[in-house]
């Protein structure tokens, strides 16, 4: 790990994190290499106070050098998979190797909740995370409709 990587670290999703959520996941491309579907401000706050009851759920703010730049967290948690999913949502910070340095994190979670393996689903139009989970060891699974499914045991 660089010593860039190192001032990368998750972190409480709270508020600040969610007003700017609203902006990053309304950015037309984040939306779109996200899958995310069109909410509304009081849709977005009832999923925040959802959240503390979730028990197949985790978020977290991802924070570097003391900035919030995006989220992460993993979903449909079972007794041994998850689904990883995240964003960087400052796009100042895309392209510079912070994505090898989110997985590590999220594996790291994951393996300490006793999971033996972790899965995503991306757009095929999505090359640069589709490079980056190729890189990080995961493999391509199957294709759900318009989604890739790709895993890795950890
Ligand atoms: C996907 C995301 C997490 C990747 O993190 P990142 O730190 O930007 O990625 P990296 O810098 O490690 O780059 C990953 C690879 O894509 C390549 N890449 C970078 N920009 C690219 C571009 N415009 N087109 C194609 N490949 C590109 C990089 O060269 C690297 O491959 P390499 O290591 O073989 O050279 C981040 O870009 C992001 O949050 N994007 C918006 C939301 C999103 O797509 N989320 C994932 C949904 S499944």
């Amino acid at each position: 790990m660089t010593t860039k990587d190192t001032s990368l670290s998750l972190v409480a999703y709270d508020p600040t994190f969610l007003e700017l959520s609203w902006n990053w996941l309304n950015d037309s491309e984040i939306k779109k290499m996200t899958h995310t579907p069109d909410f509304t401000r009081d849709e977005q706050h009832a999923w925040f106070a959802g959240l503390a009851s979730k028990t197949d759920y985790k978020i977290w703010g991802l924070q570097y050098n003391g900035k919030p730049i995006g989220v992460c967290g993993l979903k449909k948690i079972t007794g041994t998979d998850a689904e990883y999913w995240g964003y960087i949502g400052e796009k100042q910070y895309w392209g510079i190797g912070l994505g090898s340095a989110i997985l590590q994190l999220i594996e790291s979670e994951a393996a300490k909740a006793g999971l033996y393996s972790v899965w995503l689903s991306v757009i095929p139009e999505n090359i640069r995370a589709i490079r980056l989970y190729r890189k990080n060891g995961y493999t391509e699974e199957n294709q759900q409709g318009d989604l890739l499914i790709m895993r890795k045991r950890i």
